[in-house]
């Protein structure tokens, strides 16, 4: 074969691989796309990774610090490329001090009263961080701590799967716990959150998302022009340290009535006592529909950029939280503040102080188990 020949082959089988691989990595038959990259160190030198999900038409964006969300861009009905969660650009500003943004929550998400509990007869003392209570895990929550993250390859769909081993008595839970969290984002513009956990011995377990979102884009202004449905008759009024009374109340004729769609700002600001307590909302909807699987939970949508969200979960509660804390000290991506009210959190979880009220639904987890609860935000665009 003569030079000019052999030559010609080459380029052909350099092509041929070079296109494989293309396709290979762009998955360009799903629109699949994942993209590893480093974000940050902590200070002991750990790498901090961010994980881009993408289907073709929006991402989102996980790091393996508390596994937090960072970012979901998607498209609002101009076309325009909008963030709808509350974070930060640099790491640095994740290992400061802030309210939870994107974190998973655990081993129990929202409150449980004096920190205390007990199970089987033994006396549980967990740290003290929101007054008299324990609130999301304690002082190293799981939105604190590093995961291991396992690239989930063989799906159609791109995802991650986050895996974390809580050791007995880490925050004063009792148990070898073993949780493993898995973010999937659908063609069908699902983020679909996967909770599972196993433990060695009786312990008691909540896990939840905390991301705020802002359907206007994340440095827009507040979010009390959104306009909201929860899928619930009833929620848990609160006492001044913001435990449930154990009272499940009806919420017709009350500002917490969302049955149907509601502008978020509409009674926010009424005179009424659990809004006072809360400084708005923030408190735990009693979900219709509990223990037949997953359902619709609520949907939120933000007419000025068309961005819809609805929220699917098997959970018994909601946590509705206005971003009533948040008071302008922390700087946005587009380095506005934060001010009060410019994100909302929808966090699916069980009963606020459950281990303490053996009316609400059990929140025990006992060694021959499974934890496995899962919540799916689906995104649309839409124009007015
Ligand atoms: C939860 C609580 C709120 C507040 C936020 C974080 O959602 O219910 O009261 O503590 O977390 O600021």
């Amino acid at each position: 074969m003569g030079f000019y020949k052999k030559y010609k082959r080459l380029n052909i089988l350099l092509y041929l691989f070079v296109k494989i691989l293309i396709l290979n990595s762009c998955n360009l038959n799903n629109f699949k796309s994942q993209m590893k990259s480093y974000f940050g160190s902590l200070p002991n030198g750990e790498k901090i990774y961010k994980y881009k999900l993408s289907n073709g038409y929006m991402s989102v964006e996980i790091i393996n610090y508390g596994g937090i969300i960072t970012n979901i861009n998607i498209p609002n009905s101009q076309g325009i490329n909008t963030d709808v969660v509350l974070g930060f650009d640099t790491f640095d500003q994740y290992i400061e001090e802030h309210p939870y943004f994107g974190a998973i929550i655990g081993r129990y998400g929202n409150r449980i009263a004096n920190g205390k509990f007990s199970l089987n007869g033994i006396n549980y003392q967990l740290a003290k961080n929101n007054g008299e209570n324990s609130l999301h895990g304690g002082l190293i929550g799981f939105d604190k701590v590093l995961w291991s993250v396992k690239e989930l390859d063989d799906d159609t769909d791109p995802g991650i799967k986050l895996t974390y081993f809580s050791k007995n008595m880490e925050e004063g839970y009792p148990g070898n716990v073993q949780i493993d969290v898995t973010y999937i984002l659908t063609k069908e513009n699902e983020l679909k959150i996967l909770y599972e956990a196993i433990t060695d011995s009786p312990t008691v377990i909540n896990l939840t998302n905390h991301s705020y979102f802002n359907l206007g884009g994340e440095s827009s202004g507040d979010i009390l022009d959104h306009f909201l449905t929860i899928n619930a008759d009833s929620y848990l009024p609160v006492d001044k340290n913001m435990i449930p009374t154990g009272e499940i109340r009806n919420v017709k004729n009350t500002p917490f009535d969302f049955s149907e769609m509601k502008k978020i700002g509409l009674e926010i600001e009424i005179q009424n006592n659990q809004l006072i307590i809360g400084k708005g909302y923030d408190h735990c909807w009693v979900l219709n529909d509990y223990g037949k699987g997953i359902r619709k939970i609520a949907e939120v949508k933000s007419i000025n950029t068309g961005i819809n969200m609805e929220v699917y979960s098997d959970q018994p509660g909601v946590q509705f939280y206005t971003g009533n804390f948040l008071d302008g000290s922390l700087k946005s991506k587009k380095l506005n503040k934060y001010e009060k009210r410019s994100g909302f959190c929808l966090e699916t979880q069980h009963f606020p102080d459950s281990p303490n009220q053996p009316s609400f639904p059990n929140v025990i987890l006992d060694p021959d188990k499974k934890y496995q609860t899962q919540t799916w935000y689906k995104f649309s665009t839409k124009t007015y």
